[in-house]
């Protein structure tokens, strides 16, 4: 492949695909969970390039924005992935909103979480049942609650080995490789949402605002996790005691960041 990369971001370009070649070795069954950000939809162009490929999935917790939802479809005809649409339960949903109406995330962190739980943390669940690992596209620069993530961690929640590649990576990293190789992205991103999730809970950020200033905006910035990435919070709670998986690394490579 012919890239317009610098020679440190080819490096860590190659260094990336060697380890999720790695980690398919090791973990033939791993799933990328992907929200069709920009950090996934980077990891998808490198997973469709392994040897043995990944399969890829999608929360789609029903209030996704449109363009997000039509990433499926980009991604298929781009690489011929199919990606698994994981919906919540919908007799669970249909129960929360009778009791607590459409919006009730915006009334506490409670019934917040409790939408998250029914929408995303309960299809992860069903997703991430009986497999060995899964992947995500989190970085450390991209809140208070990731600055300790680590490219590889015993996921105690769903009870599985969690891999975070772009952990290390900067904004300016993924959007340099994502331009050069032409990887598609979520058309969200060029108005003003620097990290997408659901329609009702993300709003565009002003430029210099922190990325996920548009999270659940109206929260507290060191609750904003929803469930998925639970060990973040309990991390940030008792530094220094983050349960870590062995690395599946050639032990010449070192890491930058
Ligand atoms: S979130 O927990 O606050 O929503 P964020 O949007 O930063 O997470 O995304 C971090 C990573 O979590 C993504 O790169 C992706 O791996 C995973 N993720 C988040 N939302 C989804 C989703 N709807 N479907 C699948 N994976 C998701
Ligand atoms: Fe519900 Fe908002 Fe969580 Fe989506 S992000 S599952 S709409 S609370």
């Amino acid at each position: 492949m012919s890239l317009t990369l610098s020679p440190p971001l080819e490096a860590r370009w190659e260094a990336l695909l060697a380890g999720l070649a790695r980690i398919a070795d090791m973990h033939p069954d791993a799933l990328l969970a992907s929200s069709m950000g920009v950090e996934d939809t980077l990891l998808i162009h490198a997973v469709a390039q392994l040897p043995r490929p990944l399969g890829v999935f999608m929360l789609d917790t029903g209030r996704l924005h449109a363009e997000t939802l039509a990433m499926v479809d980009v991604v298929r005809e781009r690489y011929g992935i199919e990606t698994r649409v994981m919906r919540p339960d919908a007799g669970a949903v249909r129960a929360h909103v009778a009791e607590h109406g459409e919006f009730a995330f915006y009334e506490s962190v409670a019934l917040r979480k409790a939408c998250c739980g029914i929408r995303k943390v309960e299809p992860l669940r069903r997703v991430l049942a009986g497999r060995s690992a899964w992947l995500t596209g989190q970085r450390r620069e991209q809140s208070l609650t990731r600055v300790e993530l680590p490219e590889t961690e015993w996921d105690e929640t769903f009870g599985l080995q969690k891999f975070n590649p772009l952990a290390f990576w900067t904004a300016d990293e993924v959007w340099a490789v994502v331009r050069a190789l032409s990887v598609p992205y979520n058309p969200l991103h060029d108005r003003g949402y620097p990290s997408i999730g659901c329609e009702p809970c993300t709003r565009a950020v002003r430029p210099g605002e922190d990325p996920r200033a548009g999270r659940w905006w109206w929260e507290q910035r060191d609750s904003r996790e929803c469930g998925l990435h639970a060990g973040n919070l309990r991390a940030r709670a008792h530094p220094g005691v983050r349960p870590r998986g062995p690395l599946p690394t050639d032990t010449t490579e070192t890491t930058t960041s």
